[in-house]
């Protein structure tokens, strides 16, 4: 395990994801029933952009601290929800931060550096579970949850050539487990051949992928974007992430040829 989220914090992936995640929270709020979130593969919790990892890769400089200034307005309930966290979070501490009493979140973290923190992040909070543990294996345990509604997110390092498949036969079996529950996969667009044998290995419907690409994915040594798999997605949530791309697009982007966002149904309802 080499992956150090600490180093990519608060770049154009994690805007895209979390800017997505702010909506589908809110989408899953719409409704008073309580619902439960289970983050498989949770990092820290929160990043300080500060600190040396972070300086390093200065990362962030072609991500959030593009946004900061003069926010779109489809990026303000996003941008609202990091101001007020500080920077950077991480999707655990941003679920907990839109959490309603009676909504509740698992959070697992394999790696002992990055699951220490986390763990101390939620101490006490009766609303929060952290865990050290195989994101994939707790699928299985965890699934499904007590509340019958939920959102499972699913942000793996893919530092092992194998994560697609792995990601296809995580999202597979827990969709087995929970057939209603809402997911969400977030992946890198390098190149299309293993974006499209991903898709191709998912069996179940209603799908669509949400994409932001910031250039051709020709050059697969680079990320050339980023998307959110989504199945089961929220009633019209096209329409609302739409704008949300488009305005990251316009401050991201860096107009190189092949920029686009693309909003894609990959299985039918
Ligand atoms: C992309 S980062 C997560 C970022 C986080 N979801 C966010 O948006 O703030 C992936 C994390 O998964 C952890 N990890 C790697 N393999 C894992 C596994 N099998 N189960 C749980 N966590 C794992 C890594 O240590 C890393 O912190």
């Amino acid at each position: 395990m080499n992956y150090r989220h600490a180093f990519h914090a608060g770049n154009f992936a994690d805007c895209v994801k979390h800017a997505l995640l702010v909506a589908l929270l809110r989408a899953m709020a719409r409704k008073p029933a309580p619902f439960f979130v289970l983050d498989t593969h949770a990092g820290t919790g929160h990043y300080d952009l500060t600190a040396d990892a972070a300086r390093r890769t200065n990362e962030a400089a072609n991500g959030i601290f593009r946004l900061l200034d003069d926010t779109p307005a489809a990026l303000a309930d996003y941008l609202g929800v990091v101001r007020g966290l500080g920077l950077y979070p991480g999707s655990p501490e941003i679920v907990r931060d839109l959490l309603r009493p009676g909504d509740g979140l698992a959070c697992c973290e394999l790696h002992p550096e990055d699951h220490a923190p986390l763990k101390q992040l939620f101490r006490g909070d009766a609303q929060v579970a952290v865990h050290r543990r195989d994101g994939w294996e707790a699928v299985k345990a965890l699934l499904p949850p007590k509340q019958k509604r939920g959102l499972i997110l699913i942000d793996p390092p893919y530092e092992d050539p194998n994560e697609f498949a792995h990601a296809a036969a995580g999202l597979t079996l827990a969709h087995r487990r929970f057939p209603t529950g809402v997911f969400a996969v977030w992946y890198p667009v390098k190149h299309r051949a293993p974006v499209r044998a991903f898709f191709d290995a998912l069996p179940m419907r209603d799908i669509v992928a949400y994409e932001l690409l910031l250039r051709e994915p020709l050059d697969a040594a680079r990320l050339n974007g980023c998307g959110v798999l989504i199945v089961n997605p929220p009633y019209r949530f096209e329409t609302e992430a739409r704008p949300i791309l488009d305005s990251l697009l316009a401050r991201l982007g860096t107009g190189e040829p092949g920029a686009a966002v693309s909003i894609a149904r990959i299985a039918d309802e």
